[in-house]
């Protein structure tokens, strides 16, 4: 397994354009798959994981075609106007949750017989959440102890009334997903608003849903309908850069009083920008450049440096830990390096990611020497302390290897992060933009 050095930086000098995000990519292309025409994708991400739900696409009939470099790099897919056909062989969803959990909602409607696979970390991962709506709408679906292979005989599915046990995108999105193509009107209610990609990529391929508040004036419930029988078209459209990729860069700038790091056609939709309202709460200093509307999505220039002083401290918990969910590991490596620590609770969703993300995190700080405190559900990590450069283990994790990267560049010493390859399961170019913006 490759393992990358690390060593102490400076700061963080210069601008970045980090790859297109990875839930609009996956959505992007499953939506274009089934709609009628080709889609043209700019800036699609060229992490591994959208790139198995292109495969999946492919093997579901669509035709995809990748043109241009660099910026200009545009994949077209051809959809199936509404008919998937049957594939050949079990669809590969390689390290991909999303591409497991969305893609099964897709396909349910369809009458054929879908088998789902993935490798080992997906095969750990738990697939009871979407088996429940799914099932409740007529799907047969077979797994193997609430996890993949799933094997989905699909037919006509019905429209239900569904309450979201767990703040999930990805399940919501399968509800949707099978509720675009269902008999009647299929109704989701969310007490945690999760982000909102899927219902801005249905309107954008021409499907009809509304949204409304759930619980009444000031809460944050949200209840959405979609009728079925709904037909899409193809688009044309940008995908933002992803915020969760700059979260990484983000918090390394930060790490230095001179840094000075400016983000461009970066994603900001509001679903996804917690993580700035508590970058902002720590003392980074945020100035929105320029701000554009893409198919719903907002896109921007974002500059950011850090307040004389340092980083403070914050509390993450309840709904902002679930909005966070992704951010969590990186906030949690550069924790130490804050004047009050961080404290992380209501984040145990963390434990059923690629990996057992509070266990490896926990691991890793140690390893580099910090103090650290653990809990079923997060952690508390003190500030004011100064690590040493370790052996990281990734445990194949993407964005475990890239977190420790982060807290590395702070450290005394090199850091050698074992299984740093996973980093391409979301961000390819990860070491290679970190040497270019690091100043040593
Ligand atoms: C995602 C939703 C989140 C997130 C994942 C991507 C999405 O998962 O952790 O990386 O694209 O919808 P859950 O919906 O399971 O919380």
């Amino acid at each position: 397994m490759p393992t990358q050095i690390v060593r102490p930086a400076r700061s963080l000098q210069g601008s970045l354009v980090v790859p297109g995000d990875k839930s609009i990519s996956h959505r992007y292309a499953m939506l274009a798959g089934l709609a009628e025409g080709t889609t043209r994708l700019s800036n699609f991400s060229t992490g591994a994981d959208p790139h198995s739900t292109l495969g999946c696409m492919q093997a579901l009939g669509a035709t995809v075609t990748h043109g241009g470099e660099g910026p200009a790099r545009v994949i077209e897919i051809t959809g199936t106007a509404g008919a998937f056909q049957q594939p050949s062989a079990p669809l590969d969803c390689g390290n991909s949750g999303s591409t497991m959990r969305m893609l099964s909602g897709l396909i349910a409607p369809h009458p054929h017989t879908f088998t789902l696979i993935g490798d080992h970390s997906l095969t750990l991962r738990p697939m009871e959440r979407i088996r429940k709506p799914l099932s409740q709408m007529g799907a047969k679906m077979e797994m193997v102890d609430g996890h993949a292979p799933i094997t989905i005989h699909g037919g006509p599915l019905q429209a239900i009334d569904f309450d979201t046990p767990i703040p999930s995108a990805q399940v919501k999105t399968a509800v949707l997903f099978a509720g675009l193509q269902a008999q009647g009107v299929t109704s989701l209610s969310e007490a945690v608003r999760t982000r909102d990609h899927s219902e801005h990529a249905l309107r954008a391929f021409g499907a009809t849903l509304t949204r409304e508040s759930a619980g009444g004036p000031g809460t944050i419930a949200t209840r959405l309908s979609i009728a079925g029988g709904q037909r899409l078209k193809a688009i044309d459209a940008t995908v933002p850069g992803d915020l969760s990729s700059a979260a990484f860069f983000l918090c390394a700038a930060l790490l230095f009083p001179d840094s000075n790091l400016v983000l461009d056609s970066i994603g900001m939709n509001p679903t996804r920008t917690a993580l700035l309202d508590v970058l902002t709460l720590l003392g980074a200093k945020f100035r929105v450049l320029t701000v554009e509307e893409h198919h719903g999505e907002m896109i921007g220039t974002l500059q950011v440096n850090v307040a004389p002083g340092g980083l403070k401290g914050a509390d993450i918990s309840g709904a902002l830990s679930a909005q966070l969910i992704d951010e969590l590991p990186v906030l949690a490596a550069i924790a130490p390096y804050t004047r009050e620590g961080i404290r992380i609770r209501d984040a145990k969703e963390l434990r059923v990611k690629e990996s057992d993300r509070i266990a490896l995190v926990v691991k890793n700080l140690k390893a580099m020497g910090a103090e650290v405190t653990e809990f079923e559900d997060g952690m508390t990590v003190p500030g004011g302390q100064q690590l040493h450069g370790a052996a990281i283990d990734s445990g194949t994790d993407h964005r475990i290897a890239m977190a420790f990267s982060i807290a590395a560049l702070r450290a005394s010493g090199e850091t050698e992060i074992h299984g740093a390859e996973a980093a391409a399961i979301s961000f390819p170019e990860f070491f290679e933009y970190l040497d270019k913006l690091c100043q040593r």
